[in-house]
């Protein structure tokens, strides 16, 4: 069975929608703040797919599209000039940066409640101690992918491949929470194929195509591919052999309409979970 991401999500952005109709019922106006820095061709279509989101669900998006060459202080003092404004209640910094740009820093600069995408160590530290309120977009995605179809997370071996900051590390913590006995692999991992095999949920987050191919597959699996690549063809394709696997798998996601979706219908859910924490405890 396909997993429909877009399906999903948009139920998910439906259901915030009220939510957003309700905070600006009460003065509030959701507002999201997203840098770009250069001109990545696959972060222009990110960020232009977040705003188009903010759009349908009565979010405020502030774009900010920056030069290649901007310094990392420019970068920080419009960090700083958005951690005081009262109408945006998330910030998001599109990575990859460029090259003289620290992605630490930058993570860090950005106020802790303010940190929709969940990278600054304040928020990594809390998800580890379960005390976080804004999750990772793409690992809740996933959960609450595998929870609206009805997939037992609990006791099942999950297996993640890729250890990355965005998606495996926490998506392994956020598995573990919901009980199943999680294994990470990566690049130097060895025999891969029988970590994978022994996978009731399998989780390919590694950005190469064909990474996970039918053999390694058990039979009925759900199958996450979160990869976003372009095969030969210059055709969107994800780290999964899609047709050799799905007849195997139980459940699987394609690659375009299955995680990415889901990415932002979360992001759109810590832009409101932000508003509402600043409900509650304003800066001004
Ligand atoms: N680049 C790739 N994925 C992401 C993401 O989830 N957030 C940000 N900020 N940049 C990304």
């Amino acid at each position: 069975m396909i997993i429909d991401g877009k399906k999903v999500s948009d139920k998910i952005k439906s259901e915030l929608k009220n939510k957003v109709y309700k905070l600006k019922e009460g003065g509030i106006v959701p507002g999201l703040a997203v840098i770009l820095v250069g001109n990545n061709p696959a972060s222009k279509i990110y960020v232009k797919n977040k705003q188009k989101a903010c759009e349908e669900i009565g979010i405020q998006s502030r774009q900010y599209l920056l030069d290649e060459k901007t310094s990392q202080k420019d970068l920080l003092e419009l960090i700083e000039h958005l951690n005081k404004s009262t109408q945006t209640h998330g910030i998001l910094v599109q990575l990859p940066l460029p090259s003289h740009i620290d992605e630490f820093t930058v993570a860090q600069a950005i106020n802790a409640e303010k940190d929709v995408d969940c990278f600054n160590a304040s928020n990594v530290g809390k998800l580890i101690l379960d005390k976080s309120n804004l999750l990772p977009c793409t690992p809740a995605g996933i959960i609450e992918l595998l929870k609206r179809y009805h997939i037992q997370i609990q006791g099942k071996n999950c297996t993640i491949v890729g250890r990355s900051n965005i998606v495996g590390k926490p998506l392994a913590l956020m598995m573990l929470k919901e009980n199943s006995t999680v294994t990470i692999c990566h690049s130097k991992t060895l025999e891969l194929e029988n970590f994978c095999r022994q996978a009731d949920i399998l989780i390919s987050a590694v950005g190469k195509q064909k990474t996970i191919k039918a053999d390694m597959v058990k039979p009925k699996a759900t199958v996450i591919d979160v990869g976003i690549n372009r095969n030969s063809e210059g055709k969107i394709c994800g780290d999964v052999d899609f047709s050799g696997v799905f007849p195997k798998a139980g459940f699987i996601t394609p690659v375009p309409g299955g995680v990415g979706p889901m990415t932002i219908a979360m992001l759109m859910k810590n832009v409101i979970c932000a508003a509402e924490l600043h409900l509650s405890s304003p800066l001004d």
